[in-house]
């Protein structure tokens, strides 16, 4: 083979692999930490480790939870080159990034395409590309890319410019998740996977209350069919240990994000955890769900007023079915199984109480707390 023909197969094989870096990433919905939830702006260096050393200790990481994302407010200013720097929170952002990579981790940031981040702090637009190498030398892994202050434009424009930080990330050649946040304007999920979001926001922000994170949560019944291996829809990150909501409640929160195939991204203080905020953030049964191969979205498919019951057909063919009371009383709900495509006999698995329930015939009720979930998984026999 001559030299020009080999350089030529050696050009297109590192281009192969280069625009497989960006594309193969999050077969599965990412799991992992992020600041803004419980720091906001409080987040630093210190507390960046502090949280890679309780992802290990508490289990969490052995459990999925990966990516430690660093939110708004890191950022400094650009020097005379351009190249951005974080600020005095952050004194060596290399330095820590080889930190959380120690741990078996990985280190998400932050950044907008307009000239401000959200919270007033340097955005990216017009140095996509000096950013995107700027964050490949620190060794970031994900990237949440928040609209915000970028005055609303038609949905092109949008596109041109998550389109511009998607190939200027890909061109690093480091394997960076790109979460689009733009908070579901424009119908992101049709057009999220064209201009390489690996996830996109579907709504507004969240917050630590019940009928918050129930309006986002449930709402988002009809996106199904845009999510899927490698692009996730995103209804915004955990409040799961925050404190505003009750066990119940947070029950009834991660198993609807695991329903929804959802980013499970916890945003509480990892270093003040009740054993039930663990044992809610670490149930391998629930976290098997969110993670399913078949990457397949839950949905609706019953409701009674505030009674709902939603499925996630899972890749060996078992159904998930979570049986939700939006009521402030308890209530018995029930699913046939005509509904979820099961006839006659089939086995009912507890994904709470990790407990075989038994089998069933035709139908399966259970009594479910105020605000909360029965969550079992149904096998036909
Ligand atoms: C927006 C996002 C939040 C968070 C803040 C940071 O509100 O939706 O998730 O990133 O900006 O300023």
């Amino acid at each position: 083979m001559s030299v020009r023909k080999l350089l030529a197969l050696s050009v297109a094989l590192c281009c192969t692999v280069l625009l497989r870096a960006q594309d193969d990433l999050a077969k599965t919905p990412p799991m992992g930490w992020n600041s803004w939830n419980h720091f906001a702006e409080r987040i630093d260096d210190k507390t960046v480790r502090e949280t890679a050393d309780a992802l290990a200790s508490t289990g969490l990481k052995d459990a999925g939870y990966v990516y430690l994302n660093i939110d708004d407010t890191w950022e400094g200013q650009r020097d005379a080159s351009g190249v951005i720097h974080a600020n005095e929170k952050f004194p060596d952002m290399k330095a820590l990034a080889d930190y959380v990579h120690s741990k078996g981790l990985k280190l998400g940031i932050y950044s907008s395409p307009g000239s401000k981040t959200c919270a007033g702090f340097e955005g990216s637009l017009g140095h996509e590309v000096q950013d995107a190498q700027t964050y490949a030398q620190w060794g970031i892994d994900y990237l949440k890319y928040d609209w915000c202050q970028q005055p609303p434009l038609n949905v092109e424009e949008m596109k041109i410019a998550y389109t511009k930080m998607h190939d200027a990330l890909k061109k690093t050649g480091r394997p960076i998740v790109l979460s689009l946040c733009q908070y579901g304007w424009n119908k992101v999920w049709a057009w999220g996977p064209q201009v390489g979001g690996n996830l996109w926001r579907t709504t507004g922000d969240i917050s630590d209350r019940y009928s918050m994170m129930a309006e986002i949560g449930f709402n988002q019944n009809g996106l199904e069919k845009f999510a899927g291996p490698g692009h996730w829809n995103d209804p915004d990150m955990l409040e799961v240990g925050n404190g505003g909501m009750n066990e119940d409640e947070y029950r009834t929160h991660f198993s609807l994000w695991a329903m929804l195939a959802a980013p499970l991204i916890a945003g509480n203080d990892l270093n003040k955890m009740t054993p039930y905020t663990v044992e809610i953030l670490t149930n391998r049964e629930v976290i098997a769900v969110d993670q399913d191969p078949a990457g397949r979205q839950g949905f609706r498919i019953a409701q009674e007023g505030p009674f709902e019951v939603w499925m996630k057909p899972m890749a060996d063919g078992s159904k998930v079915v979570g049986l939700f009371n939006r009521q402030r009383t308890v209530e018995q709900i029930a699913v046939s199984f005509s509904q979820i495509g099961i006839s006659g006999q089939a086995s009912v698995h507890d994904l709470w109480l990790k407990k075989d329930l038994g089998d069933f015939k035709d139908r399966y009720s259970a009594y479910v707390p105020a605000h909360g979930v029965v969550l079992v998984r149904i096998k036909p026999k």
